[in-house]
This record gives structure tokens, sequence and C-alpha cells, in this order.
């Protein structure tokens, strides 16, 4: 698997401005796995973060804990970070680096705090269970489907927002992975399709999804 590791050579910056004009600096690779770049899903789900809906409709993220999964570059955590939250950034261990650096980068603008962490889905992890358990375009093989909802189960409580992306996409084998994901998770969690209206006005799309889950 092609992943950023130690290498960090290569890297290019997507500028990305946040509602109150700080400008978010994410290091992305040209060449690399999926974790490399911003996906779409990403930047609807971090322009979702500064709607007034967000707010009205799961309070501030000011002093809020959030965790993310498959965080690839960052972009949505270290949004939440900039509105105040204290985040905890997670991957894979190769990612781990691209994500410090991220941080590093941007880390004048935060009001809250932000950190990196390896964490592989479906692995014992001692992290607390989050008020935000952030996810963005992370179902796409089937592998790691069962692994992801067991981490998603393991991280959150009652309590817990989980709110998650993804581009839903049209072939027939990533429609049954989406079917088999939330097969899954509806045994333990509601799951509210949050509707494109209340999506950012401009970074909204009709083909990516939000989602916001609470556990039974
Ligand atoms: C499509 S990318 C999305 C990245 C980022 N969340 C975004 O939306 O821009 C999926 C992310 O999940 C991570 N990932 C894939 N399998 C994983 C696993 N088993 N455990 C942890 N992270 C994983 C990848 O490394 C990658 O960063």
């Amino acid at each position: 698997m092609a992943a950023p590791s130690d290498d960090l050579s290569g890297c290019f910056v997507r500028e990305f401005e946040l509602k109150n004009s700080t400008v978010l600096r994410v290091n992305q690779f040209e060449v690399g796995d999926v974790g490399c770049v911003v996906w779409d899903a990403a930047l609807v789900f971090a322009s979702y973060l500064q709607t007034e809906d967000f707010s009205k409709s799961y309070g501030t993220l000011s002093g809020k804990s959030v965790v993310e999964l498959g965080s690839g570059t960052g972009i949505v955590g270290l949004t939440a970070a900039v509105l105040g939250a204290n985040v905890l950034l997670t991957d894979l261990e190769d990612f781990v680096p691209l994500l410090e650096l991220n941080i590093k980068t941007n880390e004048t603008h935060s009001q809250g705090t932000s950190k990196a962490q390896t964490l592989k889905w479906g692995e014992d992890v001692s992290i607390a269970c989050p008020d935000f358990l952030f996810i963005s375009d992370c179902i796409y093989y089937d592998e790691s489907t069962e692994p992801l909802v067991t981490s998603i189960t393991d991280l959150s409580d009652k309590h817990t927002h989980v709110i998650m992306s993804y581009e839903k996409r049209t072939s027939e084998n990533k429609l049954a992975l989406e079917r088999k994901f939330f097969k899954l998770i509806e045994e333990d969690f509601k799951v509210e399709t949050i509707a494109l209206e209340r999506h950012d006005d401009v970074f909204r799309s009709e083909d990516i999804l939000l989602i916001h889950m609470t556990k039974r």
C-alpha cells in the first residue's frame, strides 16, 4: 500500500477557507493511497461543521472532545479544532506523519487542541468515548466494513454524536458495501440522514451524504 510514511517530500498544499476567514493549509501528496488527498466528502463535512444547522442540532464544538477515524489529511478534524474542539485525528500508522505535519502547519489557527494517533479499525484502543466521533468517506472496501463498525461501536456511548459523510458511489459492489455497513451499524445505532437542505449552501452535493448516528 502506497502511503506517505515518514517521507514527506512531494507534498502540495490545498487551501481551505473557513467562514471565519481562517485559511487552513492542508498538505497532500500527488502519489499515494486514498488518504493522501482531501476528498469531496471531507469538504462537505468540514463546511457543515460551520453551519448554524450544526450548532443548533448538536451544540457548539468549543471545548468538546472529537475523535476522527480515517482522517487522511485531517481536514475535518482540523476544522473542528479551529472551532474550539479538542481533537484526536487517527488513521493507519503510515498516515500519522502527514497528520502531524498538517496539525503543525495549522496549529496557530486552532482554538482547541489537536493530536494524531495510529488507530487501525477494529483494534482495541484505550480512548475514552468522545462527545463527537467523525468519519469522512470511509466506507469503501469490503474487509474494513466490520472493523470500522467495531471501532465506531467501541468509541461511542449514548452521548456521542457520530457524524459521518460519504460519497454515494453507483457500482454494485459499492452499493452492497453501503448496505452491509448500514445493516451492521443499525443493530446498535439510530441512524438519521441529514437532509441536503441542512448542508452548507455552497459545499453540498446530491451524491454526498451526511449521517448522524447515536447509540440506542
Ligand atoms: C477515502 S480516505 C478518506 C480520508 C479523509 N477522511 C477524507 O475524507 O478526506 C479513507 C481513509 O481511511 C483510512 N483507512 C483505511 N483503512 C483503514 C483501517 N483499517 N484503519 C484505519 N484507517 C483506515 C485511509 O488510510 C484513509 O485515510
